[in-house]
């Protein structure tokens, strides 16, 4: 297998953590991925038998675990919405028991990071003994997922080595959206949409982000220091990011994170929210900021530390972050930076192992 390590990849050079040299690297990832699945018309180029298997198929699977789980959620919306297939996003280790039924011809999407997370590749086992395709969206093409699976989708993203996982994230969602869009076009739906064309607004924006370090250390401390827990709530789009930015918080930084549908405030996690209790709220689409404003205004009114983090556009002034405009549909590349630098200040100001947290592996090849 042709890898694309370099040395450079696999050392910190002048950052202190791998996590925040990899939260650094998405806008070069998503160029690469956009120069990786761009033929010489500026078309998506995709292999001809990936596409034929997405053109064939009645119902996706999506199989996948942590976060990697939380990038099938958001292409679950792109497969759906652009390419009219039913999609079901399935948590790897539940698959088994909570079978659903599958249609005529079920495709299985596996999204890894690693390609070797057990949980997965059990279902890759069940799957293939009852003759369904499968397609590996990984970033190690050599692993089990990818050699196991019929089709291999490269992410990407270059070696991975802090286990909280940041750029793994953006290039699964990255693929997904041009997956979807091919599929779409294969089937003869008329797209507005150009995915390359708006990944490479969404690599832009990403580096205005992360060129602002410093905004999302300050809020950091505000936020976090002194409080054991936190909540992020967000709405359609932004609520599957939210369930990341809960992740990324509770795995590096040991505060107990959650991060639900904003309309699900009122049956039950309010009665949680004290004086000063964090709440975040992302705001990317216009069809909800007004009623995740709303949820924000609920907690306000009880304590809550609020701080929304917005998409120019839909702010208002007491928003803390304004994030630059991209389109809607890709807005989860971009609102999950904040979330990522969010929480590595967090856990660097409580002086947790970044890298390393306790009680975690990068890579899970146990059930
Ligand atoms: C582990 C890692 C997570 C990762 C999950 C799935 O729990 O700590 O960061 O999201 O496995 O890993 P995969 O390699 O399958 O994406």
């Amino acid at each position: 297998f042709v890898t694309e390590i370099d040395a450079a990849d696999t050392e910190k050079g002048t950052y202190p953590h791998f996590m925040l040299k990899e939260i650094d690297e998405q806008p070069f990832v998503i160029r690469k991925i956009i120069q990786e699945y761009q033929d010489e018309n500026d078309s998506i180029k995709l292999d001809e038998d990936i596409r034929q298997a997405m053109n064939q198929t009645d119902r996706i699977y999506i199989i996948a675990a942590g976060t990697s789980y939380h990038a099938g959620l958001v292409g679950k919306q792109f497969i759906e919405r652009l390419s009219n297939i039913p999609v079901e996003v399935h948590i790897a280790s539940e698959f088994s028991y909570n079978m659903p039924l599958l249609s005529e011809k079920p495709l299985f999407i596996f999204i890894s990071q690693s390609g070797e997370t057990a949980d997965s590749r059990s279902v890759l086992v069940q799957t293939k003994e009852l003759g369904h395709p499968a397609l590996t969206l990984t970033n190690v093409p050599g692993s089990t997922l990818s050699r196991e699976a019929d089709y291999t989708l490269h992410l990407h993203a270059g070696p991975e080595i802090a286990v909280a996982s940041t750029k793994a994230y953006t290039a699964q969602i990255a693929v997904l959206a041009i997956l979807a869009v091919d599929t779409a076009k294969a089937k003869g739906i008329n797209l507005s949409f150009d995915p390359l064309k708006e990944l490479g607004i969404v690599a832009n924006a990403m580096e205005s982000l992360t060129d602002q370090k410093d905004a999302f250390d300050r809020i950091a401390k505000d936020l976090f220091d002194t409080t054991r827990n936190a909540f992020f709530i967000g709405r359609g789009m932004d609520y599957f990011v939210v369930l990341e930015a809960a992740l990324k918080l509770k795995e590096i930084s040991y505060i107990q994170a959650e991060g639900f549908a904003g309309g699900e405030l009122k049956h039950g996690t309010i009665a949680l929210i004290e004086d000063g209790t964090p709440v975040i709220a992302i705001s990317s689409q216009e069809n909800v900021n007004l009623s995740i404003r709303g949820n924000v205004q609920e907690v306000a009114a009880r304590g809550a530390n609020t701080c929304v983090v917005s998409m120019k556009g839909l702010e208002q002034n007491e928003d803390r972050f304004v994030l630059p405009q991209v389109h809607e549909l890709l807005a989860p590349l971009v609102s999950v930076i904040p979330m990522q630098l969010l929480a590595y200040y967090a856990a660097l100001h409580r002086d947790c192992d970044v890298d390393k947290p306790r009680n975690l592996a990068k890579s899970v090849t146990v059930e």
